[in-house]
């Protein structure tokens, strides 16, 4: 797979990796961990380097947990990515909200450590944007572990270009992580014009639309605990509406007989040098199709009809709480 650089480092990506997050919570039950170590295994013989998870991942960080069981003894064939800021109650598991702190930082990070069995995070992400802690007092407290050797680079998830630009004057933000895919192209006004400026590469999460793209919801429906079910994207009329659409990228798919999912993440690709992307899934066959992605090409006339489809989706990406916390 061809490789992109990260952002302004020395550091060579596979331009699509994985997001291991519905590994573990989310998108339904977590998968048995036999099970979802198999395949982050196979994911690494498949070409997938960039594996991307966070401290709120999973109870108990369960997440991070497994991905430390599953690259202990093959650390070196793979770049983990973690973040931290949202903090939840280690029993519960409730949400508390989100601490920037250089003491929650620090404290973050060598929980993270741990649970990863690792000495260094190749990159460390500032999972959303406390809105009372300075930007620079974030991204000073992850410079530090820089210099300690704890983290290699520094990224921020879901950040306004304001910040962005911010935190750069602090310390070279490698990478931006945010929601980018045909239905999400919010973050082209203001978003990845900060990261062109600051040499950050674009992280795009949920490429696929948290799975709606690869037009499965035409005919399967949620598990009752499964988070997509608060989303407003996911409800009544808008989710109607919206899988509706997804027609016209499945009559792009088989024109070039390919799939939806591969249709959605070739878009994200091909949108610049600068984008990285980190498909989730529980699936094996789902992670070699969404890595044959990167052979197909959409012609002039398929991006022009793609790129229209944005403006007609219908419902945030978030519920009301979820969209107060983006964009800080
Ligand atoms: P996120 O970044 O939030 O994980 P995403 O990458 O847009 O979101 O989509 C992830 C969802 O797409 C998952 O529910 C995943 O389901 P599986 O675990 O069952 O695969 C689904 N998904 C991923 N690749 C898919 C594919 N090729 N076809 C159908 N569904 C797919």
């Amino acid at each position: 797979m061809k490789k992109r650089t990260l952002g302004n480092t020395q550091i060579e990506l596979p331009v699509i990796g994985l997001g291991c997050m519905g590994l573990s919570e989310f998108y339904g039950p977590p998968t048995e961990k036999a099970e979802a170590v198999k395949l982050l295994h196979k994911a690494i013989e498949l070409g997938v380097v960039h594996l991307d998870t966070a401290e709120m991942y999973g109870f108990q960080s369960a997440n991070e947990s497994l991905l430390g069981e599953a690259f202990v003894d093959r650390r070196d064939r793979v770049f983990i990515a973690t973040k931290w800021g949202p903090t939840r109650d280690w029993e519960t598991g409730d949400r508390l909200g989100i601490d920037g702190s250089s003491d929650n930082c620090r404290r973050a990070v060598e929980g993270s450590l741990q649970r990863l069995k690792t000495d260094v995070i190749d990159l460390y992400y500032l999972h959303r944007v406390d809105p009372a802690t300075p930007i620079e007092e974030s991204v000073a407290a992850m410079a530090e572990l820089v210099a300690e050797g704890k983290v290699r680079a520094i990224g921020l998830s879901e950040a306004a270009g304001d910040t962005i630009r911010r935190a750069a004057k602090v310390h070279p933000i490698s990478a931006v992580q945010s929601e980018y895919s045909i239905f999400a192209r919010d973050i082209e006004a203001d978003i990845i014009p900060a990261c062109l400026e600051v040499g950050a590469s674009l992280t795009a999460y949920s490429p696929l639309g948290r799975g709606m793209l690869s037009g499965r919801f035409k005919t399967e429906s949620l598990d009752a605990g499964d988070w997509r079910a608060t989303n407003p994207r996911f409800q009544g009329e808008a989710y109607a509406a919206n899988v509706a659409l997804v027609d016209e990228i499945e009559t792009i798919a088989t024109s070039k007989s390919c799939t939806s999912a591969q249709v959605a993440l070739a878009w994200v690709i091909g949108r610049g040098e600068h984008v990285l992307t980190i498909p989730g899934t529980t699936k094996l066959e789902n992670l070699k199709s969404n890595l044959g992605a990167y052979e197909v090409n959409l012609s002039t006339e398929e991006l022009a009809s793609l790129d229209a489809l944005a403006d007609r989706v219908k419902g945030e990406r978030y519920d009301e709480m979820g969209m107060s916390i983006i964009n800080g």
